[in-house]
């Protein structure tokens, strides 16, 4: 599904897809996550969102986006209500989404939501009188992962000399499922002349949607199944796991684990020297899937902790920009009076 949308206004929007961005979009939320670095990083504190509340609805498991979202908004002084499963809520007793959401946006400024069915956030986001977030909704997208993504591919690569506008990109693993990388896929396709290398089973290839989008587009870009072929010759890595919960069983997906794994021994002998290895993470560390190996953890270019970091920044930047702050947080802050060994 590709949405049309027009020219960003961040002031009160939904995040609900990826189509919703164009490069100068994308280059101001970096550009704002780049200066909330001393507040992620506790050298200051700010109160600007004080008194605001999000609303933090997970109806799917999540670690990463729901913690991270929260922190953020703690960050910038908010206050966050949070739900993570339907059975919690009133959902499970035939309530609509379009209830939930005109009741709950009476009780909050802004709204994150991660629910398993495609085009949820966007119909509760039409009832919503506030702004929503998509957190991610069933295989479609995950919007603020992708902008997280491409902010560390940018980072990374600047840390090699290297620069995204001709940036060799393999994605690798359960592309017909992962919503990280559909999203991430559409990013890439607004930088021309990225090439793209999608690595993957072949009953699990990249939805045709996107692959017509690549196309129509014009980025360079190949399939393949094999694992050996993918990997090589590339800036960065991007892994992903088998999205069990998409299957229509767990023995059905197991089929697929296993066969797209990285470690160091296979990333020595097929990677260019200081290719990035990345991935949205949970990582499927159980021994028949493990598409990336424990012992890539001391590799300096494993980077999917400085992603996760990132991710941080980004959405403390969604928030400032959506609810208009961006440029009052300096003006309110202060500095840190606790111990606080982070860097
Ligand atoms: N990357 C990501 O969405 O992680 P969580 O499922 O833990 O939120």
């Amino acid at each position: 599904m590709v949405l049309e949308f027009f020219a960003m206004e961040f002031l009160g929007s939904n995040i609900l897809s990826i189509d919703q961005f164009d490069r100068k979009d994308i280059d101001l939320v970096f550009k704002t996550a780049d200066s909330l670095f001393p507040f992620a990083s506790r050298q200051k504190i700010t109160r600007v969102l004080q008194g605001a509340i999000l609303s933090n609805m997970f109806f799917e498991p999540s670690t990463r986006t729901r913690i991270s979202f929260g922190s953020a908004f703690n960050m910038l002084g908010g206050e966050v209500r949070e739900t993570t499963e339907v059975e919690a809520t009133s959902l499970s007793k035939g309530e609509s989404l379009y209830d939930t959401s005109r009741v709950l946006s009476g009780y909050s400024d802004v709204i994150v939501m991660r629910h398993p069915d495609v085009g949820s956030v966007a119909e509760f986001a039409e009832a919503s009188r506030v702004p929503v977030i998509n957190g991610g909704d069933g295989d479609n997208e995950h919007p603020s992962q992708a902008l997280l993504d491409l902010f560390t591919i940018q980072k990374e690569l600047e840390s090699h000399k290297k620069d995204i506008s001709s940036a060799r990109i393999a994605l690798i693993g359960d592309l017909k499922y992962g919503r990280a990388v559909h999203s991430l896929c559409k990013i890439l396709m607004l930088y021309e002349n990225v090439s793209i290398k999608l690595v993957s089973p072949s009953k699990l290839k990249l939805p045709e949607f996107l692959v017509s989008e690549l196309q129509k587009k014009s980025i360079s870009f190949i399939e393949t199944s094999d694992i050996k072929e993918g990997i090589s010759d590339v800036d960065i890595l991007y892994m992903t796991r088998i999205q069990e919960e998409r299957f229509d069983s767990s023995s059905e997906a197991n089929k697929y684990k296993g066969l797209m794994s990285l470690n160091q021994d296979i990333y020595t002998k097929n990677c260019e020297p200081n290719t990035v290895i990345m991935h949205p993470l949970p990582r499927d560390s159980r021994a028949d899937a493990n598409e990336l190996d424990d012992d890539l953890n001391q590799n300096p270019n494993l980077a999917i902790y400085r992603q996760t970091d990132n991710g941080l920044l980004i959405r403390m930047a969604l928030f400032a920009l959506i609810l208009g702050v961006s440029d009052k947080i300096h003006e309110t802050s202060s500095s840190v009076n606790w111990f606080s060994n982070k860097s």
